[in-house]
């Protein structure tokens, strides 16, 4: 990448990044954009990624639905998904012969962590034969006793796609509650929540229109039901940016997580962003150097059929990794954590990462 490829995307993101910061990330973005010409790879970076992240080095930002259908039409050798591990999981099962990698093993998602397969299983014998909807943000164990997935952008569709009077919408209760006033099919719900949107209250979105006049409120379904009622809009993060760009509000209040604000911002100048800031520390886990990482070890974490996932031989691994950057002492090291500490523990946490694909 030239110096004025760099100068251009810094010119993208100055009003959101400080200068002061840019000079640590260019250097690490430069290089990501080369390793990841030479090693065949695409960058897949949610919208809450940050916006070094999601300007300076995706090649493509979305929603989760979105990364989904991209990850399965990706030509490249390798995808880096750059959101949290429910999202890499899904990749892969999206596009199965493809090496995905994820930079942050730990990125988690509390509406994923609310649900496991025996769970689901349970709630099918309670309600026998009512088919299970279940939202992309859950583990492989959960949409293996799945009927349908879905994502915040198509649920309400998907449930009624199904032609029941009755569906188990699973996991987050929020959701779960906007797609009940959507649609005439009764909604079992589940008690997950988002740790982000949850705390968004109907009150603190009036305080803000109040201050506002005129404003416009954007918010997505996994917020309270009184947010949602007090915004002029809710949909998906990705549907929120196409609101944003086609709607060109004087002012807006995206009520969802807040970097996103900085990343539609770039791309709509013109708007004025208010922005109450709830930040996902699952999504903020990922950061340039961590992706730098995952391409520049020869041995690469990644996520495959499985070997194991408990996250504290993970851990171990990936620290003796960092400790030891010599091939030789790698190899000892993977071999000694990946054969005798990794062990096959808790399948319900979903794929895993592990200790394959020596060469990336
Ligand atoms: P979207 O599917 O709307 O991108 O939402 C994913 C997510 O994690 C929201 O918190
Ligand atoms: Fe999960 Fe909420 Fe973070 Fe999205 S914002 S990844 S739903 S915890």
């Amino acid at each position: 990448m030239t110096s004025q490829n760099l100068d251009e995307i810094y010119k993208k993101i100055s009003s959101v990044v400080p200068e002061i910061e840019w000079k640590f990330h260019a250097p690490i973005i430069d290089k990501i954009n080369k390793l990841k010409k030479e090693k065949d790879a695409v960058i897949l970076a949610h919208n809450y990624q940050t916006p070094e992240i999601y300007h300076g080095v995706a090649d493509i930002s979305a929603d989760s639905l979105a990364l989904a259908l991209e990850a399965e039409k990706t030509d490249a050798r390798i995808i880096v998904l750059c959101g949290v591990h429910f999202m890499a999981e899904t990749a892969k099962l999206m596009n199965p012969s493809k090496k995905v990698l994820i930079p942050d093993m730990q990125a988690g998602c509390s509406l994923a962590e609310s649900i496991t397969g025996a769970d689901v299983r349970m709630l099918k014998e309670k309600y026998p034969g009512v088919p299970v909807v279940s939202y992309v943000n859950t583990s492989a164990d959960v949409k293996a006793e799945t009927d349908i997935c879905c994502t915040s952008a198509n649920a309400v569709k998907v449930v009624e796609s199904l032609g029941t009077e009755k569906v188990i919408f699973l996991p987050d209760h929020y959701l779960a509650n906007y797609v009940q006033k959507n649609t005439k099919v009764k909604i079992i719900s589940w008690q997950g929540t988002c740790m982000v949107h949850e705390k968004f209250t109907g009150k603190e979105v009036e305080d803000i229109k109040k201050e506002n006049p005129g404003i416009e409120v954007i918010a997505h379904p996994e917020c309270p039901p009184d947010v949602i009622s007090a915004s002029d809009f809710a949909g998906s993060t990705s549907s929120m940016v196409k609101y944003v760009k086609e709607n060109q509000p004087k002012k807006v209040l995206l009520v969802t997580e807040c970097t996103m604000s900085d990343n539609v911002q770039v791309e709509n100048p013109n708007v004025q962003f208010i922005k109450p800031c709830n930040l996902c520390p699952h999504m903020k886990k990922i950061t340039l150097n961590k992706i730098y990482d995952a391409f520049s070890f020869n041995v690469v974490p990644r996520l495959g059929k499985l070997i194991a996932n408990d996250s504290e031989s993970y851990q171990y691994l990936i620290e003796s990794i960092r400790k030891f950057p010599s091939q030789e002492k790698l190899a000892s090291l993977i071999a000694e954590a990946g054969f005798r500490q990794v062990k096959y523990r808790n399948l319900t946490q979903g794929v895993v990462a592990m200790h394959s694909g020596w060469k990336v």
